[in-house]
């Protein structure tokens, strides 16, 4: 196990009617932004849960955040919190709305170009105090100090971070997800699947407690993933898949072991350039580095394919083949289009995708930076 340091200064409010929290974590004298999305929560009862534990407090609406939030609509907001003298973020929606506040309270003092933060990775030396109602399970933002930022004139998704934008807290209501369409579910249940393995499945780093944990959230997602698609909204089963999320994504399953993240990098490209859901990307490009990367992963592979997947039988390459072919058909099975064929994409685009990576510095991905251009090709031309 590598040394590491842990810190998450995150208080979470987690389960049915916690917004009301909003009353002793806000401030009295805050002068907040609240910031949401396309409008969702107009629509299912959290804006008017929001409003009410606000009460009177000094408070500025700021919407039209979209999915893979722009740089462009960040940064007017960014002009609203300065001209208003506002000192206090409430975001409440999604990943996108909780990564795009992120990026708001970094770059309101900021001097240069906050897409600094982006492509040279600055961190901003002061960044506003923010909070969060959380109403999509997916990406483990609520906990965590990261953000993916896309900026539309350079057709550019980048990710940014930076201690001082860990929410200050984070309300977690089950109940916000039931309106959420089939679709959104199915991308949180990939997200997290994907943040896990991205975290778990590189090369054995003596972290028995992290890979147990980390097989605990596989295997969650798994079951818990596939009633969720059947069903209607079942509370327990809601409150199960956000915390997976979370716990995901919030550094700890992370610590003291070696990180992958290609698949995320490529992810980006394709949703950069494509407009695919972010975890629709994960769910084409994973099982492709799985099986291009074979060699250095096959001890975790195995293992993956062991716990994960309780495959007992076969040869090792025949456990490891099954163990991938489990994983795309669960995606499958969320009703996720797994090949960049059904998405209409041919192989130009992978040449474009390799030549940005490239061209961006990413030419040696993976937790042994052995995901070169090459290799990138391969993985993506063996997901056509
Ligand atoms: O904008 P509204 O109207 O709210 O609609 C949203 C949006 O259209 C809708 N939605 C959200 N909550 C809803 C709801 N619809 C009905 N009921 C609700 N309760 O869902 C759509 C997608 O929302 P979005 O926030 O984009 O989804 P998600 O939470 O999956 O976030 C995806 C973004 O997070 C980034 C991704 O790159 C992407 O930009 N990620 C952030 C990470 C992080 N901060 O650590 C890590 C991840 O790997 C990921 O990259
Ligand atoms: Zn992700």
């Amino acid at each position: 196990m590598k040394n590491f340091t842990f810190y998450n200064p995150t208080r979470i409010h987690f389960g049915k009617g916690q917004i009301a929290k909003l009353t002793t974590e806000l401030p009295a004298d805050a002068r907040i932004l609240m910031t949401y999305g396309g409008g969702s929560i107009m629509k299912n009862g959290v804006y008017e849960q929001v409003m009410k534990a606000v009460g009177n407090r000094h408070l500025v609406e700021f919407g039209g955040i979209e999915p893979n939030p722009r740089y462009e609509t960040l940064m007017k907001a960014v002009e609203v919190v300065r001209e208003q003298k506002l000192d206090y973020l409430l975001a409440v929606g999604g990943g996108s709305v909780v990564d795009g506040t992120k990026f708001i309270a970094a770059a309101v003092d900021y001097q240069g170009d906050p897409w600094d933060f982006c492509t040279r990775g600055v961190q901003s030396k002061s960044a506003l105090p923010i909070g969060v109602v959380l109403t999509l399970a997916a990406t483990g933002s609520e906990m965590n100090a990261g953000g993916v930022i896309t900026r539309e004139e350079f057709k550019s998704k980048r990710a940014f971070g930076n201690p001082l934008v860990f929410p200050r807290f984070s309300v977690l209501d089950p109940e916000t997800t039931f309106s959420l369409p089939p679709r959104q579910v199915a991308n949180g249940i990939v997200d997290a699947f994907v943040h896990t393995t991205e975290q778990y499945l590189t090369f054995p780093a003596e972290a028995p407690l992290q890979d147990r944990q980390a097989e605990g959230i596989l295997a969650t997602l798994i079951e818990e993933g596939s009633k969720a698609m059947e069903q209607n909204p079942d509370y327990d089963n809601r409150a199960t898949l956000m915390w997976s999320a979370t716990q995901a994504l919030n550094g700890l399953i992370g610590m003291g072991v070696p990180h992958d993240w290609a698949t995320h990098m490529i992810g980006h490209e394709l949703t950069a350039l494509h407009g695919l859901d972010h975890a629709v990307t994960l769910a084409i490009v994973w099982p492709g580095v799985m099986r291009v990367m074979k060699e250095e992963k096959r001890s975790k592979l195995l293992q993956f394919a062991e716990r994960v997947w309780e495959i007992a039988e076969g040869s090792e390459d025949e456990r490891i083949e099954k163990g991938i072919a489990l994983t795309d058909d669960f995606f499958r099975s969320l009703e996720m289009k797994t090949r960049l064929s059904e998405h209409q994409i041919g192989s130009a685009s992978i040449d474009l995708i390799v030549s940005r990576l490239e061209n961006s510095g990413m030419k040696k991905l993976g937790e042994r930076g052995t995901i070169t251009p090459e290799k990138v090709k391969e993985i993506l031309t063996e997901r056509l």
